[in-house]
């Protein structure tokens, strides 16, 4: 949520700051703004610019102002107080004028702390929680000044270090003072920020996409750490001011990653990635002998065998690979599994312990509520194991162990290539513990890990499909509802083409467990209302014809995803789109493709903003 930005250094600060706000910018897009620290006059002044809509309205407005200050602060919001307009945007100002702030985070004190101000005889402007920050960091700094802080950036840093601990919630922030010309101060605390070094600038992001333009050398503050940037260099510390050290890391994507190359679309490019981001996924994950070696896992394999069960927490889609990869868990390495939507686990009382493996899905590692869940399990002594694509992000750093999914830069909001290789990756996870376990002979664990070798082939056959569905998109467009089923593998599947169609098309639809059809959402069926029905081969397959017979009594057109091969689905339903035949427990890499690109050609047709839907962000760093 919310993407933010800072740059000090030689070169005017404006334009670095605009690009990199457009790397940033699928992180949050309700409004953006930028301040620059003018010290060419005898006077240093802070210029502020920020608009309501999307990015391009700032650069429009920004086209004729002639900003020459070289540090400034940049912001894309997503907003969490206030509506979107022009004045709850970031950045905002102290009443006195000379402190500037950007955030990303909620400040959940923040009524308590504003009414104290306006006691104090502050004034506020917008409705935000991140004003309320500018002024107590404001009235703070006044205070270090009084106290003798006189040195470049110390007062400002002090004030800075008060406040955090007067702060409670989830912050990253960062601050300028009109009267420090050079320095930019920032903060986290449980939302992410990161910081690099190029040319004679130091630059700080909420995530490494608005770096790499500059570096791929890259620091991430971790909690209450406090980061002091000049053009000369970045200097971190803790709370107490004693020197501290971030994460360190190198990124192992450049810029051009992060480029449409040709697609009108990033989410129309990263659903045809699929096949090279599953083979990244699974490269190296086996010795000479085939047996799966997962390096990365650092945990103790004695302790993985005796595990007595695996739970798993995720979020949105996330959360459906965390469904997938409960078949395949309990299938190959008999370990029962719960799956657990983790805004919910963490507020009920879960019985956990050290005998328990957590597994936590997060594609950008940031998820708030997969991040509290994590710490909970962690609290309670379980093992956590992380399934994120970012390195070096906050959930890779907290849990136990990670395995990345390895699947490349995803800028597109509506999670694609993330999905399918976090199924994957689970898979391996799945056939790891059935090794540890001797779940599975060692010759049948190589036959589904050649199985699973074979998925980037047959993903790029069923990416074949894709006339035909845009074909399909044009009739289902103008539906108002789209009804989703399938059972076993097939239900998370139906559930996550549900989610892509309606995120990003807006047209409601819903993913049902088939045989639950019959004991409430059938009714919602209408006379040539869209039924999608997940049919591939395997042991729920005649039940799921019947389901179909049961919609199409009742007038749906039903669209079946089934296996090469089956003819007889034909007699069933209207459309049919084949996948190659696979094990039962892999169709869901496949199956996938044909519904993410039906969402997409829906809502393309419907002539909606695919990477940037209505009130939705890439990060969900708040709860
Ligand atoms: C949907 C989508 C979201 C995310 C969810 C969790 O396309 O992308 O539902 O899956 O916000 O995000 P991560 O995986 O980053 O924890």
């Amino acid at each position: 949520m919310c993407g933010i930005i800072g740059y000090t250094g030689q070169q005017a600060a404006l334009r670095p700051l605009l690009e990199g706000l457009a790397t940033l910018e699928y992180r949050g897009y309700d409004s953006a703004g930028v301040v620059v620290l003018d010290d060419a006059g005898a006077t240093p002044a802070l210029t502020i610019a920020k608009r309501a809509g999307k990015l391009g309205v700032l650069v429009d407005a920004l086209r004729d102002q002639d900003l020459s200050g070289r540090t400034g602060l940049g912001h894309t919001r997503w907003a969490t107080h206030g509506v979107p307009n022009d004045v709850n945007a970031h950045p905002h100002l102290s009443g006195d004028g000379d402190i500037a702030v950007i955030h990303n985070g909620i400040i959940e004190n923040f009524a308590e702390l504003k009414a104290e101000l306006l006691g104090a005889g502050r004034t506020f402007m917008s409705d935000t929680d991140t004003e309320v920050v500018a002024q107590l960091v404001a009235s703070l700094v006044e205070q270090c000044r009084r106290d003798g802080n006189e040195a470049p950036g110390s007062a400002l840093v002090q004030a800075v270090r008060i406040a955090a601990r007067r702060l409670e919630g989830a912050f990253s922030l960062a601050f300028v003072d009109r009267r420090d010309p050079d320095v930019i101060v920032a903060i986290r605390r449980e939302a992410p920020l990161v910081l690099g070094r190029a040319d004679g600038a130091s630059i700080l992001a909420s995530d490494v996409a608005g770096l790499l333009a500059h570096t791929r050398d890259v620091e991430a503050l971790l909690n209450d750490q406090v980061a002091i940037l000049t053009p000369q260099g970045v200097t971190v510390t803790d709370l107490e001011g004693n020197p501290a050290d971030g994460h360190r890391f190198t990124v192992d994507w450049d810029i051009h990653a992060a480029e449409k190359q040709g697609y009108s679309h990033f989410m129309l490019k990263e659903i045809h990635e699929q096949p090279g981001a599953v083979r990244e996924t699974l490269r190296a994950r086996t010795d000479a002998e085939g047996i799966i070696v997962l390096d990365e896992l650092r945990l103790d394999p004695t302790e993985l065998r005796h595990m007595d069960k695996v739970v798993i927490v995720a979020c949105g889609t996330s959360f459906h690979a965390g469904m997938v990869a409960k078949y395949a868990i309990e299938h190959w390495a008999r370990i029962p599994v719960e799956v657990e939507i983790a805004s919910e686990f963490r507020y009920r009382d879960p019985i956990l312990s050290s005998r328990m493996l957590v597994v936590a899905i997060s594609q950008s590692g940031e998820t708030a509520d997969t991040l509290a869940a994590a710490a909970h399990a962690r609290a309670q002594h379980s093992r956590v194991v992380a399934i994120t694509n970012v390195v070096g992000s906050s959930l890779a750093r907290e849990a136990d162990a990670v395995l990345y999914t390895r699947a490349g830069p995803e800028i597109g909001v509506a999670a694609t290539k993330t999905f399918i290789t976090q199924i994957v990756a689970l898979d391996v996870l799945a056939l790891y513990l059935a090794q540890l376990r001797r779940a599975l002979f060692p010759e049948e664990c190589r036959d589904q890990l050649a199985r699973m070798e074979a998925l980037p082939e047959l993903i790029e056959q069923v990416l074949d499909c894709e006339p035909q569905i845009a074909e399909l998109a044009r009739s289902f467009a103008g539906a108002g509802y789209v009804m989703f089923f399938g059972r076993h593998v097939g239900l998370p599947i139906a559930m996550e083409g549900a989610l892509k169609l309606k995120e990003i098309s807006y047209v409601h639809a819903e993913g049902f467990a088939a045989g639950e059809m019959k004991h409430g959402p059938i009714a919602l069926i209408d006379s040539g209302g869209p039924v999608v029905a997940l049919a591939t081969a395997g042991h729920v397959r005649t039940k799921i014809l019947s389901n179909i017979q049961q919609v199409k009594g009742r007038g749906a057109v039903v669209l079946a995803i089934a296996t090469e091969g089956d003819t007889e689905i034909k007699e069933h339903a209207d459309h049919v789109v084949y996948v190659p035949e696979a094990h039962e427990l892999l169709y869901p890499v496949l199956t996938v493709v044909p519904l993410q690109l039906l969402g997409y050609h829906i809502a393309t047709v419907l002539g909606r903003d695919v990477d940037q839907p209505r009130n939705l962000a890439k990060t969900v760093t708040v709860e």
